[in-house]
Formats: C-alpha cells, sequence, structure tokens
C-alpha cells in the first residue's frame, strides 16, 4: 500500500537519516503538513519555499529562542555568568534591521576578496592532500573535508592557525546546539565551549581595533554602522560565530557527500574525469542532493493560508530547502545524480531572498577548487570495505556525513 506522511516521524532517527521517501510523498500528497502534535508546518515544494522565504513579512526569522534552545539548567546557565549576552544580528533579524547588519557582511564578503583566495585555497587543499597521499587511505571528513573550509574562514577572519583545533570544536557547539538533540552532558561541554569563545574573540576584536590588520575581524570591528557607531562586542560575537559555524558545517558536509556520490557513481565520475570544466556544474548538483542546510525556520507572523491550508499566527514554518531541492516538477528524476544537469543551478541549497547565503560565492568556489584537486591528484578512490556506516549527524536542521573511510592511489 502506497505511504501517507502519518507513516514517518520527521523525528525518528531513521528518517532524519534517511529522508527522502517522507519528502515524496509529502510534496505529493501534503506540500504544506502540520507535524502531527506540533505546530510546526513543513513546506517541501520548491515554488512553494521560495514564496515564502520572500515574504518576510508573514514569515519571520525571527526563531533565535529555537536556537537557544530550552532554558539552559542551572548548571549551564552558571557557566553562561562569564560569557556575553547573545544578541540577534543575521539569521534571526527581519527586515529592515537585517539590512544594518547584512550590508556589512556584503562589504566584507566582496566578490574581490573572494577572487582573490582562489590561489589561497588551492594552496591549502593541495597542502591536506600532501598530508594524505603517500598513506593511500584517509578519513576524509577529518583529514580534508573538515580543515579546508575552517582554515579558509579561519584565515579570513584573521584567526591564528594555532587555534584552529579550537574552532572547529567552538563550531561544533554551536551546530549541536542549532538542531541537535543535546544530552545534559553535551550541555555543560557546549555551555563551557561557547563561553570560551566568546572570551576569546573578545580578545581578539580588541586586539584588531587597537592594530587592524587586512582581515574580516579588522574589517568587522572597526566599520561604522547605522547612527555612526561600531558595532558592540555583543553584536561582533554573534556576526563572528555565524561566520564560522555557517561556514564550517555546511562546506564539509557538502564537500564529504559529494565525494561519496562520485565514489558510488562511477559513470558520474567519469564524466568529471573526461571533462573537468564539468565541475562547476557538477557542484550545483552536489548542493542541489545534499542541501546541507536541510531546513529553516520562520515564525508566522499574521493568520495566513498556503495552497489552501491554513496557518494560524505563532505557528512554526519550516523551510524544508532538501525537500524543495528534489522536486520532481523542476527537476527531471530528481533522485539521480546528473552533474550535466542543465538547471542544476535552480536549488535552493543557499537558501532564497533576504537571507540567501552570503557564503554562496565563497563555498563554490572551495568546493570547485576541492574536487579539482582531488580529481587531478587521486585515483581509484574507493570505500573501505568494513569501515564505513555513512550514517550522519542527528540534526532536524544541517545534514552532514559523520565520517568517510577511502583508499585511493596517486594520480601519475
Ligand atoms: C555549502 C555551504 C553552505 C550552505 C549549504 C549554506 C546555506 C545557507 C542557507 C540555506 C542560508 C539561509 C538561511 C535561511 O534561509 O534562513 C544561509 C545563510 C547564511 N550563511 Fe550560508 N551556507 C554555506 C556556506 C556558508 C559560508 C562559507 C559562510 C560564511 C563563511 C556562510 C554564512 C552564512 C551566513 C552569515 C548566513 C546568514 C545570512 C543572513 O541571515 O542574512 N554560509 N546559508
Amino acid at each position: 500500500m502506497a505511504k501517507c506522511p502519518a507513516d514517518f516521524d520527521f523525528f525518528a532517527p531513521e528518517v532524519i537519516e534517511s529522508p527522502f521517501e517522507f519528502y515524496q510523498v509529502l510534496r505529493e500528497q501534503a506540500p504544506v503538513y502540520l507535524l502531527p502534535g506540533t505546530n510546526i508546518y513543513l513546506l517541501s515544494r520548491l515554488d512553494d519555499i521560495r514564496q515564502a522565504a520572500k515574504d518576510t513579512e508573514t514569515f519571520s526569522s525571527d526563531f533565535r529562542y529555537l536556537l537557544q534552545g530550552p532554558e539552559p539548567s542551572p548548571a549551564a546557565a552558571e557557566i553562561y555568568k562569564d560569557g556575553y549576552d547573545q544578541v540577534d544580528t543575521l539569521l534571526t533579524m527581519d527586515p529592515p534591521r537585517h539590512k544594518v547588519y547584512r550590508s556589512l557582511i556584503n562589504k566584507v564578503f566582496s566578490a574581490r576578496r573572494v577572487a582573490k583566495m582562489q590561489d589561497y585555497m588551492e594552496q591549502i587543499a593541495d597542502e591536506l592532500i600532501d598530508n594524505i597521499i603517500d598513506k593511500g587511505e584517509c578519513e576524509f571528513v577529518r583529514d580534508f573535508a573538515t580543515p579546508l573550509p575552517v582554515y579558509v574562514i579561519a584565515d579570513q577572519l584573521g584567526v591564528p592557525r594555532a587555534d584552529l583545533r579550537k574552532i572547529k570544536a567552538w563550531s561544533d557547539a554551536f551546530a549541536s546546539r542549532l538542531g541537535g538533540m543535546v544530552t545534559p552532558e553535551a550541555e555543560i561541554e557546549n555551555a563551557h565551549l561557547i563561553v570560551e569563545y566568546q572570551q576569546y574573540m573578545v580578545s581578539i576584536i580588541r586586539d584588531r581595533r587597537a592594530q587592524p590588520r587586512d582581515d574580516m575581524i579588522s574589517d568587522l570591528a572597526n566599520t561604522t554602522i547605522e547612527d555612526g557607531r561600531l558595532m558592540t562586542l555583543e553584536e561582533l560575537l554573534s556576526m563572528i560565530q555565524q561566520l564560522l559555524v555557517a561556514g564550517n558545517e555546511t562546506t564539509t558536509s557538502a564537500i564529504a557527500g559529494g565525494l561519496l556520490s562520485l565514489i558510488q557513481l562511477s559513470d558520474q565520475l567519469q564524466v568529471l574525469l573526461d571533462d573537468p570544466a564539468i565541475i562547476d556544474n557538477a557542484v550545483e548538483e552536489i548542493l542541489r542532493l545534499e542541501t546541507p542546510s536541510a531546513g529553516l525556520w520562520r515564525v508566522v507572523t499574521r493568520d495566513t493560508r498556503i495552497r489552501g491550508v491554513a496557518i494560524p499566527a505563532g505557528s512554526l514554518l519550516m523551510l524544508r530547502y532538501a525537500a524543495g531541492n528534489r522536486d520532481a516538477s523542476v527537476f527531471s528524476q530528481p533522485e539521480v545524480m546528473d552533474v550535466c544537469r542543465a538547471n542544476a543551478e535552480d536549488h535552493l541549497a543557499f537558501g532564497q531572498g533576504t537571507h540567501f547565503c552570503p557564503g554562496a560565492m565563497l563555498a563554490r568556489k572551495e568546493m570547485q577548487v576541492a574536487f579539482r584537486a582531488l580529481l587531478q591528484r587521486l585515483t581509484n578512490i574507493r570505500l573501505v570495505e568494513g569501515k564505513n556506516d555513512l550514517t550522519h549527524w542527528p540534526n532536524v536542521v544541517l545534514r552532514g556525513l559523520k565520517s568517510l573511510h577511502i583508499t585511493f592511489e596517486a594520480r601519475v
């Protein structure tokens, strides 16, 4: 018998792990779906998501309380006392105020800055491959897909490489709070990491205010906003935190998931080896299928309807980008990877409208550089038998492979 939406539990680990059948059932039977027992409506068709993302008055991004999760436990609250207040800036802010911060980010993420980074990204990708090439085997998430975006964003921000290990830990702590199901122990651990992040960054911000350099933190810390004031420490911490979290987890997941698909689909890999110029389009197809930011929240500000379904004010809407990106009315044979797909870049992996990802240009370039370097230097890339369970982090917002053990040979 055909399945219906009620046959799936959105929050069940097996559905989080493998949600694609659920998405298809939703798109076909209930494109505006109220998750049973909640006030959350899931949108799964690409056009509906596009429209809703543009209507910031009805669908607000003020979902900060969701990121904070439940009230911190007394033990975690005690730890947060040593840190700084968390304030809204980009992701959880609506127009017109959102624009104050967004125009700053657009300035520091200029096309000129990203274009200048290509050689340097290639150098990092090569260094990472140098570290593994003679071993013939690696855990790809740890050894390549994670460090590449972390090195790039840390260098751009102006955080010393010696502190990169910490950046990854901080970024994980924020990401786990964003959509993870945290245990009490993890909550305490996250609180320590978040306060540590705040104290560390405040010392860097103070340093860059005293002695500006050519890096993003100097630009952010010394540029004035609205009535000519500098941003507060809390505002700066929030902006830098978003650059760290948004940039790392997502790009790592796209690179790792993309490589796994290419290993599993040797015909697609062969197309890229025959014509490396297709790599840029392959990156779009990978983003479409992986959609590392699988869904984002919106808060419904007034009674409204989508496709005739009444949605009361106060409900939550989830723009399920990962479901929209497999919409058969937009992409033919949507479950199939086709690196030559003509409309691959119609995907919504970077969102839409006001909050469209400001790091999209950077992430695309990182992925293009990564796949070009990997395919140029490695051959016969395979999964290590018996070592891979190919599972993803249990997170309803961010989707990413936990690990990927591969073997390969150096291309001669
Ligand atoms: C493959 C990699 C990436 C993916 C899939 C991705 C995805 C997204 C999506 C879907 C949004 C929109 C959120 C919404 O609808 O509310 C977003 C926003 C954002 N992204 Fe990315 N992102 C990626 C890489 C990056 C990078 C490299 C950076 C920066 C270093 C970055 C920084 C941001 C920031 C700051 C926002 C908030 C923008 C705003 O609210 O105006 N992202 N990203």
